[in-house]
């Protein structure tokens, strides 16, 4: 057997490191081009197939080149850690109904916030990336700002996993002082980072008392926040968790993680300003958690006489009715009544009806949510039309059909200026000549607030499962 001496072996190994990170860079730009071209295929339903593939070759190819390029040895322990975390998140993913995704991707938001904490703490203590001295300020900087960033987004997301789990109340805790006291916190932040920047050894104080503070302002900012508001602060955690996770590319200095994370964070604000415009909301006064939601006074109060409507009057309704507009909301992603109604619709529509879909941009419980269910059971994209788009044409409409929805059809947030849901545009239901309304009995809806829709003269509502009623119109129907 021939021995290697200790020189040789050395500069092979550097040899074999430098080739490693060599194929990383060109992965990691391969993989920052799927990224942008994932988001692309994202923004449209027929392209979203595509999209998604991009974005897990994307994470394939940027996980493989993290581990094979940044060492030669120690596979056994990435495994150890790679192997359960796949098996765990596939298991995850492959369980989640619909209807659990929002809480699934916030607490998947928190992970990203803890994993920037512990860079950072972790890369304060022993960074194992050589840091010139000219370059410690800014290095400290980025660990001040990525370890803050990444607390708010851990404690902010957890809280919202509760909130949107039912575990906790969905109403905004409105602390007295609520916005001094958050101006307040961000200040003594401020100080602490002028404090851990300064001190040459002995930071870890200013840094772990910042952290404290940072995870109790995620929280204070996620309580404050209102049911019906509460997707835009999903949407506002998923950009902060990108900015943690771009602080802790810098950290790292893993210009991957840099990209990805600016990716993430920008598109999250995007979303979330887009969210706010459609929600009549000021993003300002979201992200500072609920600013001027005050109302000078209670709600009215909501009450007179429900008129109850048989499987069999829905369908005379809709035998007479030539323009029909559905309506979905969280309700039939529950009763996962989307296959059977896209059967009625194609019956509808081959009686030359004129048959849409009107889609809120808050319906559900995620972003797009009733888009995904209706592409799910086929229903052809050029009848599935945003609010935007529709809702002019109530007026002109026979018959509405609301399956499921409730807060986005509810008229007191155009008619009671001190109800919770003030301002925000509603799909105008009833305005069409009649609507009938599909849900199990008369609860409130995710905002928690009372619906004068179902009183109105020209409402008539369906009790009872929404995919047991829509199975039974369309058994009625196909008689
Ligand atoms: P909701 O206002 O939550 O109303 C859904 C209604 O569906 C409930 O009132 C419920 O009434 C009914 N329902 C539940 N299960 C049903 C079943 N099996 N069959 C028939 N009906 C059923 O939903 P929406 O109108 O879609 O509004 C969405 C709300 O969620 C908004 O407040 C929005 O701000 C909030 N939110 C949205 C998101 C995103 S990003 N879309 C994220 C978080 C929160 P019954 O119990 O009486 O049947």
């Amino acid at each position: 057997m021939q021995l290697i001496n200790p020189i040789d072996a050395f500069l092979l190994a550097s040899e074999a490191i430098e080739l490693n990170q060599s194929v990383a860079k060109v992965a990691y730009i391969v993989a920052a081009v799927m990224f942008v071209l994932s988001l692309a295929g994202l923004s449209h339903q027929t392209s979203a197939r595509r999209g998604n593939l991009l974005g897990i070759f994307g994470m394939v190819l940027a996980i493989a080149a993290t581990v094979f390029g940044m060492m030669i040895d120690g596979y056994l322990w990435m495994g150890f850690a790679i192997v359960p975390a796949v098996i765990i998140g596939a298991i995850l993913a492959a369980r989640v109904p619909m209807t659990g995704m929002p809480e699934l991707v916030a607490m998947l938001h928190s992970f990203v916030g803890l994993a920037a904490v512990l860079v950072g703490i972790s890369s304060f203590l022993e960074s194992g990336i050589e840091v010139p001295e000219s370059e410690h300020l800014i290095h400290n900087i980025e660990i001040f700002i990525g370890v803050f960033i990444g607390a708010v987004t851990f404690t902010g997301s957890i809280f919202a996993f509760l909130k949107l789990r039912g575990s906790i109340s969905g109403k905004p805790l409105m602390l007295p002082g609520r916005h001094a006291l958050n101006a307040l916190l961000i200040l003594v932040s401020v100080g602490l980072g002028v404090w851990f920047c300064r001190v040459d050894s002995g930071g870890m104080v200013p840094l772990l008392i910042m952290t404290g503070i940072a995870c109790f302002l995620g929280i204070h900012l996620v309580m404050a926040i209102g049911g019906a508001d509460m997707p835009v602060v999903v949407s506002m955690l998923n950009s902060y968790s990108g900015w943690a996770a771009a602080a802790a590319g810098f950290m790292l200095k893993n210009h991957l993680l840099i990209v990805t994370g600016a990716l993430v964070g920008s598109s999250g604000a995007i979303l979330s300003y887009i969210m706010c415009a459609a929600m009549n909301r000021s993003f300002i006064s979201v992200i500072l958690g609920g600013f001027g939601g005050e109302s000078s006074g209670p709600a009215a109060e909501v009450d007179g006489t429900v008129t109850e409507f048989s499987v069999q009057d829905t369908v005379d309704l809709l035998d007479e009715a030539q323009s029909i507009v559905i309506v979905p909301g969280y309700g039939m992603a529950v009763a996962q009544a989307q296959h059977s109604l896209a059967e009625v619709v194609r019956i509808l529509l081959d009686r030359d009806k004129l048959v849409r879909f009107a889609i809120h941009p808050v319906a559900g419980r995620l972003p797009g949510h009733m888009n995904v269910l209706l592409a799910e059971a086929n229903v052809p994209y050029d009848i599935v039309l945003e609010m935007d788009e529709i809702n002019e044409d109530m007026t002109s409409t026979d018959a509405i059909l609301v399956i499921g929805a409730n807060d986005i059809v509810n008229p007191a947030a155009l008619e009671d200026p001190n109800s919770p849901i003030a301002g925000m545009p509603v799909i105008e239901v009833w305005t069409a000549a009649t609507c009938v309304v599909m849900k199990r009995g008369m609860a409130t809806g995710y905002a928690g607030v009372d619906n004068p829709l179902f009183y109105k003269d020209n409402t008539f509502m369906l009790f009872g499962d929404a995919k047991q009623n829509v199975d039974a119109i369309l058994s009625k129907l196909r008689d």
